[in-house]
């Protein structure tokens, strides 16, 4: 087995100190200023990238942002590797360890993630699984920080499922100390609440004062022919925009089904920001890379301060 201590894995949030999750977030603004002219701290490293599930913008972005940074990737999809027949993740892990410097991987099934990062001598990415996806939450941050400057004290709002991305801006909110509303149908009310995070069984309750309005799909991949009727009072339109406060911004992982959990009004307005946002996974991730891979004791070409 070849796991080592210091490996330092990107897979949940609150496993990672507050101060350097902002320290990543300051690096990523650094590193998206220098996007025509991106430092070379990856050159020579390799990524490989997994994917059990659908992706546009986490393959694209991953790859873009290692091969700024002058590294190379590899991509897979799962049911293409021994892993999806009868390879043990033990063997995966390790062989993927000798092979290449750090794994990206969108994998269903959470615990199975954090099982595969035990048999890796090198970083693990969460690039989504079926409870969470940190480095979407990264570049909401770096999104919400250029728009509106500190996030700290600011309302977020979310409206429509409690899925993984709802689940992670939970787990972020006391990290950056921002409020969160959740507001979802009453049988989706998140079991625990907490300081930063309060549940609005009214859409217009949970919109009052918010600095930004957020919302994803209503059928994540995998929960194809659910009942989306429900979800209906949740949705992102200008009745529910015209709530929130003039400088009120709006944002979506994506992919987005217009007229089901927004409206094309909402996404032509001033107040979209989603094309931003996708541009930022680049720049955070960019940022996640390489702090995973420098505490993880790869030399970086270039020091890069955390
Ligand atoms: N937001 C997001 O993760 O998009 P993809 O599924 O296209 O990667
Ligand atoms: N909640 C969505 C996010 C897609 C990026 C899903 O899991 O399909």
């Amino acid at each position: 087995m070849d796991q080592q201590d210091n490996v330092r894995h990107f897979i949940n949030l609150p496993d990672i100190p507050a101060e350097t999750l902002k320290g990543i977030i300051k690096h990523a603004h650094a590193l998206k200023a220098e996007k025509f002219n991106p430092p070379q701290i990856l050159e020579g490293l390799s990524l490989a990238m997994v994917f059990d599930k659908r992706s546009t913008r986490t393959r694209m972005s991953f790859e873009i942002a290692m091969k700024q940074l002058g590294g190379h990737t590899i991509v897979m999809n799962m049911d293409e590797m021994q892993l999806t027949g009868a390879e043990s993740l033990e063997d995966t892990g390790a062989v993927l360890s000798r092979y290449v410097d750090a794994i990206m991987i969108r994998m269903s099934d959470h615990a199975l993630m954090e099982e595969l990062s035990t048999h890796t001598s090198i970083p693990v990415i969460n690039g989504m699984t079926n409870n969470s996806h940190p480095c979407q939450i990264m570049a909401d941050i770096l999104t919400i920080e250029e728009k509106l400057d500190d996030i700290q004290g600011l309302k977020i709002a979310w409206f429509g499922d409690y899925n993984n991305v709802c689940k992670t801006f939970e787990q972020a909110a006391p990290i950056w100390d921002f409020d969160l509303a959740i507001s979802t149908p009453p049988d989706l009310q998140p079991k625990k609440t907490g300081d930063n995070v309060t549940y609005f069984e009214d859409a217009k309750e949970a919109v009052k004062d918010a600095d930004v309005i957020v919302t994803d799909t209503w059928v994540s991949m995998g929960q194809e022919g659910k009942q989306i009727e429900k979800f209906m009072p949740y949705q992102v339109n200008a009745d529910l925009m015209a709530l929130a406060k003039g400088h009120t911004i709006f944002m979506h992982c994506m992919p987005i089904h217009q007229n089901e959990e927004v409206t094309p009004t909402v996404l032509k307005s001033p107040a979209c920001v989603i094309y931003d946002e996708a541009e930022n996974r680049l720049h955070a991730q960019k940022a996640i890379l390489a702090w995973c891979l420098a505490e993880s004791g790869v030399n970086l070409l270039k020091p890069i301060g955390f």
